[in-house]
């Protein structure tokens, strides 16, 4: 029998039967993180996640909203579940995140079954908020949120929220508010429960992830503290601005052999003219020479990006600047996205170009990003890599790459594969007894660096 919320939240039966939630998140990595988050403030409270949305009493629907495209997939999704939740009683769909900040009048008004909103500058509420849905309050004493919140190999943790830059395309800073920085205790705090629950690699969350800043310590400080974490092997961090991509940063990650050598840096457009309309506080020229800074600490790394196309007032000319900085940069791999007007953003007020136009320049960028990627990677074909597993014969190397394993390996473990082939974007390997490691990879490209 399908459980109802009312006889599950009464201790009893809550312990007998444990009333699961199922979620759907959408967006970037922020997002899961806050998955994650809201997961365990439901465990807390006794229920068990589950895969299979049919034996769910809880549907959460995590939204994003930074496309339109996004968000209409968020919203078409919480129209199929007024089925769901009328084929069982006591159902409950949740409906959070950037989505739900910016229309949550609307969304009660478009889909009036949804029981509970929670936007995404709410989200450390959610568990006092959960109360409501379940109908019950608990004490402090019955939470318990020694329960593992997760048991990925590769974890995230949320480092600081909101954003203080004003893109002018960019909806995040007033869906997400200002830049709040979890305190070092915290976020090492954090770290450490993940590796307890069986985390070897720890990934940095925030907007601009490396602005980050807690009293006199700045990001750098934070990278070295995290990584000296007992049983951190590999630490990462997305998605870094690159105006605070200081010499200390690059120094640290060069240094710190935790530290992966591999940077997701968004440079949205290689036209100084659209850098400068979008507010992003750096030109062409700085980028490049950031990139090439952090080839020269880190050879070998990988450095990979994101780029809206068809900007308002973005020029054939300004178009062919941003395919050439892709030529001039060569990116290990890059998210391309069509602009995508956001009411209320400075951009959105002017003048759209026709959609075929986006489309075109989307489809002629996309070719070159995948073109370059695919060399990039076949650099890598018969090199010697270390590869964190995570899940069923995949892991990824230091350098970010994906890589499916032929034998089979244990998540956790980090194996040496030889690469037997690159061209998708998850790479092949096999485990062999071959002596050039990673480091040997790194010493010999930085040989070959200086003999160039
Ligand atoms: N239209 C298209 N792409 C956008 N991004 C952010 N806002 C928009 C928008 N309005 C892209 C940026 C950012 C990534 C997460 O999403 O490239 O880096
Ligand atoms: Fe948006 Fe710019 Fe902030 Fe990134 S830095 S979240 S693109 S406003």
């Amino acid at each position: 029998m399908e459980s109802s919320i009312g006889t599950l939240c009464t201790p009893k039966v809550y312990n007998r039967q444990a009333m699961k939630f199922y979620v759907r998140t959408y967006g970037c990595q922020m997002n899961v993180a806050d998955s994650n988050e809201m997961g365990r403030h439901f465990k807390a409270r006794g229920l068990v996640e589950t895969q299979d949305e049919n034996e769910a009493s809880i549907f959460l629907v995590n939204t994003c909203t930074v496309r339109q495209h996004a968000e209409d997939r968020a919203f078409s999704e919480i129209g199929r579940l007024r089925r769901w939740k009328t084929r069982h009683p006591g159902r409950k769909v949740v409906v959070t995140g950037c989505a739900a900040e910016r229309t949550k009048e609307y969304l009660e008004d478009r889909f009036p079954f949804v029981d509970l909103v929670v936007g995404a500058k709410s989200i450390e509420d959610f568990g006092a908020l959960t109360e409501r849905l379940l109908d019950r309050r608990m004490t402090d004493e019955e939470l318990d949120y020694a329960v593992p919140a997760d048991d990925k190999v590769a974890a995230f943790v949320t480092i600081m929220r909101g954003c203080n830059y004003s893109c002018t395309y960019c909806i995040v800073p007033s869906v997400r508010g200002r830049e709040i920085y979890h305190s070092m205790d915290q976020i090492l705090g954090e770290g450490r429960d993940r590796v307890a629950e069986g985390a070897r690699e720890i990934t940095l969350l925030g907007q601009t992830v490396n602005s980050y800043r807690s009293g006199t310590h700045r990001f750098a400080n934070l990278l070295e503290a995290v990584a000296s974490i007992d049983g951190v092997e590999r630490v990462r961090f997305i998605s870094p601005h690159p105006y605070y991509m200081t010499d200390r940063v690059i120094d640290t990650m060069a240094n710190v052999p935790q530290v992966c050598p591999s940077v997701h840096l968004p440079v949205q457009s290689g036209s100084n003219t659209m850098l400068k309309q979008m507010l992003r506080n750096y030109t062409r020229e700085q980028y490049v020479e950031l990139a090439a800074k952090m080839r020269r600490a880190m050879p070998g790394m990988t450095l990979s990006t994101d780029i809206i196309v068809g900007f308002p007032g973005e020029t054939d000319d300004d178009f062919r600047q941003t395919l050439s900085l892709i030529e001039e940069i060569e990116f290990d791999w890059g998210f391309i996205f069509k602009y995508s007007p956001r009411e209320g953003t400075p951009a959105a007020r002017l003048e759209c170009h026709p959609q075929e136009l986006i489309e075109e320049r989307h489809q002629e960028c996309l070719e070159l990003v995948d073109r370059i990627a695919l060399k990039k990677r076949s650099a890598v074909l018969g090199t010697y890599q270390d590869v964190l597993v995570e899940e069923d014969n995949f892991g990824r190397t230091r350098t970010n790459y994906k890589v499916h394993v032929s034998q089979d390996v244990a998540a956790g473990e980090e194996i040496r594969v030889r690469i037997t082939n690159t061209q998708r974007a998850t790479l092949e390997g096999v485990i062999e007894n071959g002596n050039v490691t990673f480091e040997n990879f790194r010493e010999e490209s930085r040989n070959a660096l200086n003999a160039g």
